[in-house]
């Protein structure tokens, strides 16, 4: 059977924000650019982000990108790369005015600037007091971001494979090493697989929420990037680090943005108090996830959830209709269409919900992968966005700078890959390279087991929630360790009853179930190994930071079938590790 083959000097997989804006600056540069995406790309999970873009325009208080920097690294714990967050921070603010001069329809202030708002964890004068540097579209920023990159991509003419799943990366093997030649995807509606034969290829293909069972991610983000990667011997960076964002509608995971807050709501447990007051004193309800997302567990645990339950209560009843509907219309009908409720008038039931992946494939500020500890590129292989790791979250990121991340490192990777397909010639493609999807989906298409994907799934996703989500232990994650490897035995004994082609969800949801598998490996034992408690990474067996033993990223490989664990320094230009108190 003949296997349909294309080339293109850059492909970019994954049509969320990251991959949009690679896509667009390699098709300015002149570069001939295909985007191949599992969702149809204004459905990515950037759409997720809905608040607002972090930057220091100091449009409606006095800001600097210094402060920014400042708050970044501290609210990373300070595992965060301090060059790389340097460039976060400068960058941030020219990439929000090229947004605005590409079309976005930004909230605007009474002059007609770029209005902004506060968010979690963005101070004035290094943690004195909240600050105004969230620029933002109502509460679809990410949505807006989406809609603007892909009609600039359109007009550029970058070429759109939607609904392919990639499957794996092509590699030539020479004798000065190994080199990225392309990708294996498969074709979601016919079921056929594709051949991608490229100069240069990132990825950008987003995160891993559906490990857990409450979150914000949509189904398809189950992390196929990364497992893609670290099946090809790429090692993954600080999976221990999950964010987990507090206010998800309770038991459905669905993001009732930080903006709520940043616009003046409060939290309440069952006593109607205001219990961010107690835990951070100076910004209250906007200190940063990791510490409102543990703050609301407390309050569960202590017997203040509401109704003995295990959720607290979200307040905008303050913030007057014209405010809901100016700035949060999306979060108002949210909240209506899912739970009845009127947020003008009625108190929104919220638990943390899985959110972001602060780790994932190393990179360096250009966007080049990192094969090992010693920091050696794989050539002509990029990454970017929530798949990728840079580090500019560290151990805990700040809300808002997601979007500065995919934009600032998707643009920066884009300019990396043309420089480098001026320079690099075509790679060969190895007769073998799609050996591995090959056999996968032969297995998958005739596997008659008895488990079933979905069931499995629902097992590592209610698991993963209990023993590996806000607060961790040594034992249960022990445990949780065994029992992957269990239902790594149990997929092996899968079976499928969809024998079709087009549009198989099934075998998709068992090949995503494999990558979750994988992934759920690498970030437990990425955090049983970490003994100590630093940003969204809280050990109640270690519930202290640990400079000394644990100041460094760590760095998981599969080698024969095992997670090995190596380590690398942090990057310390600026900010020397303080306790971080807000
Ligand atoms: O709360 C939010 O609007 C999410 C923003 C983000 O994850 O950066």
């Amino acid at each position: 059977m003949t296997i349909p083959t294309h080339r293109f000097e850059a492909l970019v997989v994954g049509g969320g924000g990251a991959g949009l804006y690679a896509a667009l600056t390699l098709s300015r540069e002149g570069i001939p650019t295909a985007v191949l995406s599992k969702l149809y790309p204004t459905r990515s999970h950037t759409g997720a982000a809905q608040g607002g873009i972090g930057a220091a325009l100091g449009n409606t208080e006095e800001d600097h990108p210094e402060w920014h920097m400042y708050d970044t690294v501290k609210g990373s714990d300070y595992l965060a790369d301090q060059d790389a967050v340097e460039i976060l921070c400068r960058e941030a603010i020219e990439t929000v005015y090229e947004l605005e001069h590409l079309g976005l329809p930004f909230n605007r202030t009474p002059e007609g600037k770029i209005d902004q708002r506060r968010f979690g964890g963005h101070t004035r004068e290094q943690g004195k007091a909240p600050v105004r540097r969230a620029c933002y579209a109502a509460d679809r920023t990410g949505h807006m971001i989406l809609q603007t990159l892909y009609q600039q991509c359109i007009r550029r003419q970058v070429r759109f494979f939607d609904e392919f799943h990639v499957l794996d990366l092509v590699l030539e093997e020479g004798s000065g090493g190994r080199r990225c030649a392309g990708v294996v995807a498969m074709d979601l509606a016919s079921g056929e697989l594709h051949l991608f034969h490229a100069q240069a290829v990132l990825f950008a293909t987003g995160g891993s929420g559906r490990m857990f069972q409450v979150t914000s991610n949509a189904h398809a983000l189950t992390g196929d990037g990364m497992a893609v990667a670290f099946r090809r011997g790429i090692p993954l960076e600080d999976m221990e680090f999950f964010q987990f964002h507090p206010t998800g509608i309770y038991k459905m995971g669905i993001l009732l943005s930080e903006a709520c807050r940043g616009e003046g709501g409060v939290l309440r447990n069952a006593l109607q108090e205001r219990f961010m007051e107690r835990v951070a004193p100076t910004i209250k309800d906007l200190a940063p996830r990791d510490m409102v997302s543990r703050a609301i567990y407390q309050e569960i645990r202590q017997g203040r959830g509401i109704g003995g339950k295990d959720y607290v209560h979200l307040d905008l009843t303050h913030l007057g209709q014209e405010t809901l509907e100016k700035k949060l219309p999306d979060i108002a009908d949210f909240v209506r269409t899912y739970m009845g409720l009127d947020p003008a008038r009625d108190l929104i039931p919220v638990q943390p919900t899985a959110h972001y992946s602060m780790g994932g494939i190393p990179t360096n500020v250009d966007g080049e992968v990192m094969q090992d500890e010693k920091d050696t590129p794989l050539p002509g292989f990029y990454a970017a966005g929530e798949c990728a790791c840079v580090s500019v979250h560290g151990a805990n990121r700040l809300g808002t700078n997601s979007l500065v991340d995919i934009l600032v490192f998707g643009r920066r990777s884009g300019m990396t890959m043309s420089r480098y397909i001026r320079h690099s010639g075509w790679p060969s493609l190895p007769s073998q390279g799609l050996d591995w999807a090959q056999a996968l989906l032969e297995r998958l298409r005739n596997a008659q087991g008895k488990e079933k994907a979905a069931t499995l799934r629902r097992e590592l996703q209610q698991e993963m929630m209990e023993s590996c989500g806000v607060f961790r232990r040594e034992q249960s994650l022990s445990l949780l360790l065994k029992k992957l490897e269990v239902w790594e035995g149990r997929f092996l004994e899968i079976g499928l009853q969809d024998r079709s082609r087009r549009f198989n969800t099934e075998l998709l949801e068992a090949i995503e179930l494999q990558n979750l598998l994988v992934l759920a490996r690498v970030t437990v034992a990425s955090a049983l190994a970490r003994t100590e408690s630093r940003g969204a990474h809280a050990r109640e067996d270690y519930p202290k930071r640990d400079d000394e033993n644990w100041l460094k990223h760590t760095l998981a490989a599969g080698e024969n079938g095992k997670v090995v664990l190596k380590y690398k320094l942090v990057v310390i230009t600026k900010f020397q590790p303080q306790e971080r108190k807000y």
